[in-house]
């Protein structure tokens, strides 16, 4: 009988613990849905790494959440802001070890294309496109060796296909660029241990949101009630840690059905 755990790097126990003995890197991880994928994978026995922008408060809130879960994995901060992707690759040696990417950050611009500006533009793909990119490119390597790996990408509400967008545009398409990031990462990690998947969520409800756009997007949401979070992380971190990875190379719409 074949072991189903040969070639998959350090030993991890299954079931209630799937990623014991694994690291991830959760950019973006201090808020909002970052905040519930880093729940998500402490809850699973992970180690994490969490990246947050410019709140040391929202920070360490977030490591007190997870050493206090209570399972033993290693919680550790990185407050970088972040204005391009060599802004972190130079700081990813030091890191040590990743076995798991989640780059939940994800800049937004409401704007209607003749009002967005270049620099908007440049922002925009850099943070949205170019930072996961370059983030996978730098990271696989090493995951295929070990023989194990794991990225999970977020783009935007319903940017799983070719759209038109009203009022964001250069979001939707940096966004909806990560769906060739995550099919290609997919087919070149499939035979090296490494998945990928691409959630694109509904409309959730952050500590972001201000009260105006809270109850706008409500209005458009199912049964007007905005996802939450942890109904995202879960879900998304459950496909994660599944193995083998058979969910890779999906690209997801996590939004219950909604409609725009
Ligand atoms: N929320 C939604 O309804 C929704 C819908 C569809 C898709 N998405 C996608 O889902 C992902 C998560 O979205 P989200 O709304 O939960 O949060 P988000 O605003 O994209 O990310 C919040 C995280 O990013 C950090 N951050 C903010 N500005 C930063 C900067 N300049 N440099 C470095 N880090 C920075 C925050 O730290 P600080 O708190 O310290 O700033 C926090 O850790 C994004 O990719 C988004 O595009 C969200």
């Amino acid at each position: 009988m074949t072991d189903p755990q040969a070639g998959l790097g350090p030993s991890p126990s299954a079931g209630r613990f799937p990623l014991e003995g694994r690291r991830a890197l959760v950019v973006g991880g201090s808020g909002g849905i970052g905040r519930a994928v880093c729940r998500a994978l402490a809850a699973r026995g992970a180690a994490v790494v969490v990246h947050g922008g410019s709140s040391r408060a929202r920070l360490d809130e977030t490591l007190a959440e997870l050493r206090g879960l209570g399972t033993a994995a290693a919680a550790e901060g990185l407050l970088l802001p972040l204005r391009r992707p060599s802004d972190l690759l130079g700081r990813l040696e030091g890191l040590g070890r990743i076995d798991i990417l989640v780059c939940a950050f994800g800049p937004f611009v409401r704007k209607r294309l003749v009002d967005t500006s270049a620099a908007e533009w440049e922002t925009l793909a850099l943070l949205d496109l170019a930072l996961p990119g370059a983030l996978c490119s730098a990271l696989l390597p090493a995951m295929a060796s070990r023989g194990w790996g794991r990225m999970l990408l977020f783009g935007g509400t319903r940017t799983d296909a070719i759209r038109s967008y009203a009022s964001n545009a250069a979001y939707a398409a940096a966004k909806t660029g990560l769906a060739v990031l995550a099919k290609s990462l997919a087919a070149e990690g499939a035979g090296s241990g490494v998945g990928c998947l691409l959630v694109c969520p509904g409309l959730v409800e952050t500590e972001y949101l201000g009260e105006a756009e809270r109850s706008k997007l409500q209005e458009k949401a199912p049964r007007g009630r905005l996802l939450t979070p942890e109904e995202i992380a879960e879900t998304a971190v459950g496909l994660l840690a599944a193995e083998p990875c058979v969910a890779s190379g999906a690209v997801l719409n996590l939004d219950g059905g909604l409609a725009l």
